[in-house]
């Protein structure tokens, strides 16, 4: 099979390399890629993997690509394409797309839209109020009472949503934001549970726990993820099957029933309360870190799995299969992200990193006269398996130590709660 893979990221870097396990998947072009996919060794004699340049902004010129290209399958990655409908004219083109249309990545785009879903689906997520005025959210921030939620209804790359005590700063916030959601505060511990699905049949992945907060014991600012890790040894039995049945199947049967299939990855972000589970939010794509916590694990093929869901057959498959274990991705990112992140960085001692038995994503990377650099604010993810939790924080972290970026910044607490058994729901 010919896939081409959307994106940029080291969501799209595990993506790359998960499908180029895959014995059915012969040849990979990820467009626009990163130095990482592009350095990528081919699992299988004869299999490619190469990059090409795409603005991935201009659908035409995507569309274009698969053709030449030849792709059986299209797997889109990020959200901003998703929401913008790039699924829709490939799918018009006769190709297959793992990744929702346009109307469908609502689900994302607009939290209204979710919230709406939700209410419709009887699926428990928080209170919310949608404000487009400040009186109306300073109304509605009083209702509620600290901590303030407070949500921007439009995409805004993990950097539209705050949580704080401070009145002030919830009022500033609500006031930059068009249309506004003012949301019931949600305590407990965070899960991230991905879904593959066909528009009908939902496959859930095993949960995952992703950490937003730019700093050791979740202080200071929200990020697009600082690290991740998976199974949750801590997770109630059963938080799977109930999730799939109050959250995830009623959702994929809304969407059908408003003639909006939403087919593709269907992330819940999920707190569980003492009041049971919520949705925090839903994503219409991969998670980024979760995903390179998450593939290194899965033993059911992925080109096969992602091309089921994205022609409608995943009602003949078996449940998704995971290795024993844990893994454990930590996020290497610039000095100065998330406010405003220092490029140009060289980056050393990937090599050694690996070499000692981590797979180190590519995320904000760039090649400057054969130089590896710093371009983004996530750099790197670093992730590794091992018995459990313990191991593979070691073994991320010594993967850590042999990298070097100037001024860059990482976590050191990542699945550090969970494999102490300190994580309580
Ligand atoms: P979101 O972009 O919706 O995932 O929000 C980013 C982060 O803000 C989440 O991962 C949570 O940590 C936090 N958050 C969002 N909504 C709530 C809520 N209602 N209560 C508590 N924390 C929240
Ligand atoms: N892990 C957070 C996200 O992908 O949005």
């Amino acid at each position: 099979m010919k896939v081409l893979v959307i994106g940029t990221g080291g969501r799209e870097h595990a993506l790359v390399w998960a499908l180029s396990q895959d014995p059915g998947v012969e040849q990979v072009v990820a467009a626009p890629g990163n130095p990482g996919i592009a350095t990528l060794q081919p699992a299988y004699d004869g299999q490619t993997i190469v990059c090409r340049p795409v603005d991935m902004a201009d659908h035409d010129a995507v569309v274009a690509l698969a053709v030449e290209f030849g792709a059986e399958l299209v797997v889109i990655g990020p959200e901003a394409p998703l929401v913008a409908g790039l699924a829709d004219p490939l799918r018009d083109a006769g190709i297959a797309v793992f990744g929702p249309s346009k109307e469908a990545a609502q689900i994302e785009g607009s939290k209204a839209f979710a919230k709406d879903v939700m209410a419709a689906a009887s699926v428990p997520t928080g209170r919310a109020y949608v404000c487009t005025t400040p009186e109306q959210a300073a109304e509605a921030i009083d209702a509620f009472g600290p901590p303030y939620v407070v949500k921007d209804d439009a995409l805004a790359a993990g950097k539209g949503v705050v949580v704080t005590s401070d009145r002030a700063e919830a009022l500033e916030h609500a006031a930059g934001c068009e249309q506004v959601l003012i949301e019931e505060f949600l305590d407990g511990p965070e899960v991230s549970l991905f879904a593959i699905t066909d528009g009908r049949t939902v496959l859930p992945m095993q949960p995952a726990q992703d950490f937003k907060r730019l700093g050791d014991n979740d202080e200071g600012p929200n990020t697009g993820g600082m690290g991740a890790y998976t199974p949750l040894p801590w997770a109630p039995e059963g938080l799977v099957e109930e999730i799939t049945e109050n959250v995830l199947q009623p959702t994929i049967d809304e969407l059908r029933k408003r003639g909006t299939p939403f087919s593709g990855l269907l992330y819940a972000g999920l707190a569980l309360t003492s009041r049971g589970v919520r949705v925090i939010e839903f994503n219409c794509r991969f998670g980024d870190p979760e995903t390179q916590a998450l593939l290194p694990l899965l033993k059911t093929p992925l080109g096969a799995l992602l091309y089921a869901a994205a022609t409608g057959k995943l009602d003949s498959r078996e449940p998704l299969s995971w290795k024993t274990g844990s893994a454990v991705a930590v996020v290497v990112a610039s000095k100065r992200y998330p406010a405003n992140p220092r490029t140009g960085d060289p980056i050393t001692g990937i090599d050694q990193a690996e070499a000692g038995g981590v797979r180190v994503f590519h995320a904000g990377t760039a090649l400057e006269n054969g130089e590896l650099v710093t371009a983004g604010g996530r750099v790197l993810a670093v992730t590794a398996t091992g018995k459990d939790l313990d191991e593979a924080r070691q073994r991320a972290y010594a993967g850590i130590a042999q990298i070097r970026i100037k001024g860059s910044q990482h976590r050191t607490d990542i699945a550090l709660k969970a494999a102490r058994g300190e994580v309580t729901v």
